[in-house]
């Protein structure tokens, strides 16, 4: 029961929302999405025509910034972020400090929040300079890290970024064992990943970037703030789906036994559900799905790659596309359902994908922790509770327990 005289005196009403399925939590102008519709728009710009026109860089831009930049502007802004991608030396004992088998995402939170220790240039947060040169920072330190994690969990010595390559191919480079790796300056391949960190920028309150607003109301720093939002992004429901779906896809195994798990998925005994369908907000097409779908193909025939988890995936979605418990749900594929198989054919390994997805969302989650650290109506996030426990009692002591 609620009592009505302790209802909060500005709103006088107290809503439960479990999921936050209809509570705004701030106010934002960056990014919009009408999921009834299927669409996504950074900055009032459509995602479709940022993923055919824009580069990765550019958006972070437009993210952090509000408007398209100019020539010069991108020119000053990308030779900034180039100039901060190489990590404090002393960083590489945090890796050394994990266990060789470590996943990834968790070296990625701990050496992300460690930059806190390192660059105490930029925890003024009063100060609009060093909010924004912490935001660079993130940006262009976020790949070192990640290939850093890859490259220390097989072992291999970890590499420098090279300066004089764009901001994919320089993560390619640092990632992969050159010459005898293919991929590095292959168009098709740079064109593919840049794509995926666009479609994967923002997605405005989704559960790791609210993390990163939660903290950062908090007056905590900015990479505290985007390590807690990395963390949240590791769950299946959220951006660990891309992993989870590979997974799924390899123990389905071949079509023939794609009705099977579509059967599974809807036994509301079985807590088996289709990784990369369905999504909180969309409940139409998203749009990135099919952004995706099309690079998939196109980068599996350039790379002359044939994965039979693709004919896996293709019966998967054509058989729950054709379903009515998916149909009646509005359960669509989801922009994880396909990032996995274009990352498997990069050779990218599966522990990794997650990765992936954090480098891309860093340019939104640093856009909304500037957003908010310039909002006035800015208060720390703390949401209240329907209590379901004992009433008040007395303490018992131990012996008459
Ligand atoms: N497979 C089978 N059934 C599903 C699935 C699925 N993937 N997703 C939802 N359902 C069913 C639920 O069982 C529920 O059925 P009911 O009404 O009969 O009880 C109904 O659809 C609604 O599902 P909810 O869980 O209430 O929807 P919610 O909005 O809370 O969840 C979520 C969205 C988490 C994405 C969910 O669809 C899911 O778990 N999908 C699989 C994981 C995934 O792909 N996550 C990536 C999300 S996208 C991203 O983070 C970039």
């Amino acid at each position: 029961c609620i009592d009505i005289a302790r209802l909060p005196k500005e709103t006088g009403c107290f809503t439960y929302d479990p999921g936050f399925t209809a509570t705004a939590s701030c106010k934002s102008a960056i990014t919009y999405i009408d999921g009834d519709a299927g669409v996504l728009l950074y900055r009032g710009y459509p995602i479709e025509q940022l993923a055919e026109k824009s580069s990765f860089l550019e958006v972070a831009y437009l993210l952090m910034n509000g408007e398209l930049p100019t020539p010069a502007e991108f020119s000053a802004f990308e030779h900034e972020v180039t100039h901060h991608t190489m990590m404090h030396e002393r960083l590489k004992n945090f890796f050394q400090g994990f266990q060789y088998d470590a996943h990834p995402m968790a070296m990625l939170a701990g050496t992300t929040a460690s930059l806190s220790a390192f660059y105490h240039d930029t925890l003024d947060l009063e100060d609009p300079e060093q909010r924004r040169l912490a935001a660079i920072r993130l940006l262009a330190k976020m790949p070192t890290l990640a290939a850093a994690a890859y490259r220390y969990s097989i072992g291999w010595p970890i590499r420098f970024p090279r300066n004089n390559l764009d901001y994919v191919n320089r993560f390619l480079h640092m990632m992969f064992e050159v010459p005898s790796e293919p991929l590095e300056m292959n168009p098709v391949v740079a064109k593919a990943l840049d794509l995926l960190f666009i479609l994967h920028a923002d997605h405005e309150q989704n559960a790791s970037t609210s993390t990163v607003r939660l903290v950062g109301s908090t007056g905590a720093n900015p990479y505290a703030s985007v390590a807690a939002g990395i963390t949240a992004l590791w769950g299946p429901a959220h951006g660990g789906a891309n992993e989870a779906v590979l997974k799924m896809l390899a123990e389905i195994g071949t079509p023939d036994k794609v009705d099977a798990a579509v059967a599974r998925a809807k036994d509301k005994n079985d807590s088996f559900r289709l990784m990369g369908f369905g999504h909180r907000v969309y409940k139409n097409f998203d749009p990135r799905a099919k952004i995706i779908r099309e690079m998939t193909h196109k980068v599996l025939g350039e790379l002359g790659v044939n994965d039979p988890l693709l004919d896996v995936a293709l019966k998967l979605e054509e058989a729950a596309l054709k379903d009515d418990y998916f149909v009646q749900r509005k359960l669509y594929p989801n922009v994880d359902f396909y990032s996995g198989i274009i990352y498997k054919a990069l050779k990218i390994p599966t522990e990794m994908f997650t990765v992936m997805f954090a480098i891309g969302r860093t340019a939104g989650w640093v856009a909304h922790w500037l957003e908010q650290q310039e909002d006035p109506e800015n208060k720390i996030g703390r949401p209240r509770q329907i209590y379901t426990g004992s009433a008040s009692r007395d303490y018992v002591d131990a012996d008459k327990r």
